[in-house]
């Protein structure tokens, strides 16, 4: 019997985007099963809770059978290892993401070179997204409903107490 193809797709998801969310499923379509895995030891200060951002993405990946949320400390390329994940998946937006990225794959190479860092392109439609920016936008009530699902427009609006708007193309209001 051949052995399933994992792969570990790590990030911060604070929150989960649509950007993310084309990444995920286009892995869904190449792997036996993709670990999305919210990271808990983040420098960055966070908006979401670890368990608010773990059913965020299981609702928005509810449609997607061989996804699996989970959330890990530590090392990546040891989490991937206990996991038996043979590839970390990472979306690549635009050129400035690539030094980050470039670090990050060479570190994790050094410390377990059996685990492959493989880059998907991410969609043109979401090239600019950051959840940063989402956060931003939604924090001064800007509208963010073409760019994440319904559950975190619906948790923002909830964590920023209804100045989320919702409607599109009210961006200098
Ligand atoms: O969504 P993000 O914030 O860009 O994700 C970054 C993440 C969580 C993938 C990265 O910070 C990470 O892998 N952290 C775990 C610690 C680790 O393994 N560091 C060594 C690689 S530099």
């Amino acid at each position: 019997m051949s052995e399933l193809t994992i792969a570990v797709c790590p990030g911060s998801f604070d929150p989960v985007t649509n950007g993310h969310l084309d990444i995920i499923e286009r892995a869904a379509r190449i792997f036996d099963l993709v670990i999305v895995s919210v990271s808990r030891n983040s420098s960055k200060i966070p908006l979401f809770t670890i368990d608010e951002r773990m059913q965020m993405l299981k609702e928005s990946t509810s449609h997607i059978k061989n996804v699996e949320i989970d959330a890990f400390d530590g090392l990546l390329v040891k989490y991937a290892k206990r996991r038996n994940a043979q590839v970390i998946i990472r979306g690549l937006r635009a050129v400035s993401d690539f030094e980050y990225e470039f670090q990050m794959a060479s570190m994790n190479h050094k410390l377990n070179d059996e685990i492959e860092t493989l880059f998907m392109m991410t969609n043109n439609d979401y090239a600019y997204l950051r959840s940063s920016a989402v956060k931003e936008v939604a924090s001064l009530g800007g509208c963010v409903r073409d760019l994440v699902p319904e559950i975190v427009l619906k948790e923002l609006r909830h964590k920023f107490s209804n100045t989320v708007s919702t409607e599109r193309g009210n961006y200098d209001e």
